[in-house]
C-alpha cells in the first residue's frame, strides 16, 4: 500500500458493533505503520447490509471486517470468495481491489496462527474435540483440519446443528468428523481427545452463560490442552478448571488479534505489527500489562 495517499477507510460491519475492540487495536496497528489509514464502526441492520458493501467498491475504501449478524449474508454480496470461506461457510473480512470485493475468513489461520504459537502441533495426527457447532465451530474445525488433526469429534446442545456440520464440510476435510450431543455422554466421547477448544458462547461475560463451563471440569481428559475462543474474560471457568488440572490452556484474545493481524495483512499487503497490536487490544479491554494474555471484551 502507498503510503503518502490520501487517508483511506477500513471498518467494521456488523450489528451491533458497539462492543468490539478491533477499532482499538487496529487503528493503533495503521498509527505503527505510519499508514494514512481511518478504522471505522459501521452498525448495519439487515436492510442496509447491501448498500453499505457496495460503499466499499469506492476508490478510498480497503475493505471491511464483518461480524455477527453479517458472516453468511455477505457472501451474496461479493465478486469472489477466498477457499477458507467457502469451507467455513462465512466470511469475516473483505478486500477491495479495484473495485472488486473479495471475502477472506482470517477467523481459520488466526486460530492456526494463535494455537501453534501458543501451543505447537497441539492438534497434529490427534483427535481433537469442538465444542458448539455456530460459525466459529465450522472455522475452527477447517484451521484443526489443517492442523492435521486425525479426527474432529463436534459435540453441540443441539445434536441435529452438530449432525449438519458434520455432514456438511466433513467430506471438505482430510479428518473424519463425529457429531455428537452435548450432554452427560461428552466425558467418554472426548476421552481420546488431545485437544478440546470451547466455540459455544458460554461463559461469555455479560450474557445469561457468564460464569458457567460448557462443560463440567470431570468432563476433560487429564493430559489434553484446552482452547477457549471466548475472550472475555480473560480465564473463563472452562480454562479456570482446566488449569487447575495442569492441563495446558489457551484464552480467546491470541485469536482475536491474530485474525485482526491477518485482515490487516490483506488489506494493505504490510506484516502486520503484532506487538502494538496485543498491547493495544489488552488496554482496550482495560488490562494492564502486568495481567497474563487470553481475552477480550468482544463478543468472543
Ligand atoms: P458463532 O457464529 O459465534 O459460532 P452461533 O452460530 O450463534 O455463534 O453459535 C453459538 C454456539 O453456542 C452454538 O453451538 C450454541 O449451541 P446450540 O446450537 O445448541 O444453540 C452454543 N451455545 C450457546 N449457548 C449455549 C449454552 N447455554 N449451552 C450450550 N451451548 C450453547
Amino acid at each position: 500500500m502507498n503510503r503518502s495517499t490520501a487517508q483511506k477507510l477500513v471498518g467494521l460491519i456488523g450489528h451491533p458493533v458497539g462492543h468490539s475492540i478491533s477499532p482499538q487495536f487496529q487503528q493503533a496497528a495503521f498509527d505503527a505503520s505510519r499508514l494514512s489509514v481511518r478504522y471505522e464502526r459501521w452498525d448495519t441492520p439487515d436492510g442496509e447490509l447491501k448498500r453499505r458493501v457496495e460503499t466499499l467498491r469506492g476508490a478510498n475504501y480497503l475493505g471491511a471486517n464483518v461480524t455477527v449478524p453479517h458472516k453468511q449474508s455477505v457472501l451474496e454480496l461479493v465478486d469472489a470468495v477466498a477457499e477458507e470461506v467457502r469451507l467455513a461457510g462465512a466470511a469475516n473480512c473483505i478486500v477491495h481491489h479495484a473495485g472488486r470485493l473479495v471475502a477472506h475468513n482470517t477467523d481459520v489461520d488466526g486460530f492456526r496462527r494463535a494455537l501453534t504459537e501458543e501451543m505447537g502441533a497441539a492438534a497434529a495426527g490427534r483427535p481433537v474435540a469442538i465444542i458448539g457447532a455456530g460459525g466459529a465451530a465450522r472455522a475452527v474445525a477447517v484451521a484443526l483440519d489443517r492442523e492435521g488433526a486425525s479426527e474432529i469429534v463436534v459435540l453441540n446442545r443441539g445434536l441435529e446443528r452438530a449432525r449438519r456440520l458434520a455432514s456438511e464440510i466433513g467430506p471438505l476435510l482430510r479428518a473424519s468428523l463425529r457429531a455428537g450431543p452435548l450432554d452427560g455422554d461428552a466425558a467418554r466421547l472426548i476421552s481420546a481427545c488431545g485437544l478440546i477448544v470451547n466455540c459455544t458462547s458460554v461463559g461469555l461475560a455479560g450474557s445469561a452463560d457468564e460464569g458457567s463451563s460448557p462443560l463440567p471440569a470431570a468432563a476433560l481428559p487429564p493430559g489434553a490442552a484446552v482452547v477457549d475462543i471466548v475472550a472475555n474474560p480473560l480465564v473463563t471457568p472452562l480454562l479456570e478448571a482446566a488449569a487447575r488440572g495442569g492441563r495446558p490452556v489457551l484464552g480467546g484474545l491470541a485469536m482475536l488479534v491474530h485474525q485482526g493481524a491477518l485482515s490487516f495483512e490483506l488489506w494493505t499487503g504490510l506484516p502486520a505489527p503484532l506487538n502494538v497490536m496485543l498491547p493495544a487490544a489488552r488496554a482496550a479491554m482495560g488490562l494492564s500489562d502486568a495481567e497474563q494474555p487470553g481475552a477480550a471484551k468482544g463478543s468472543r
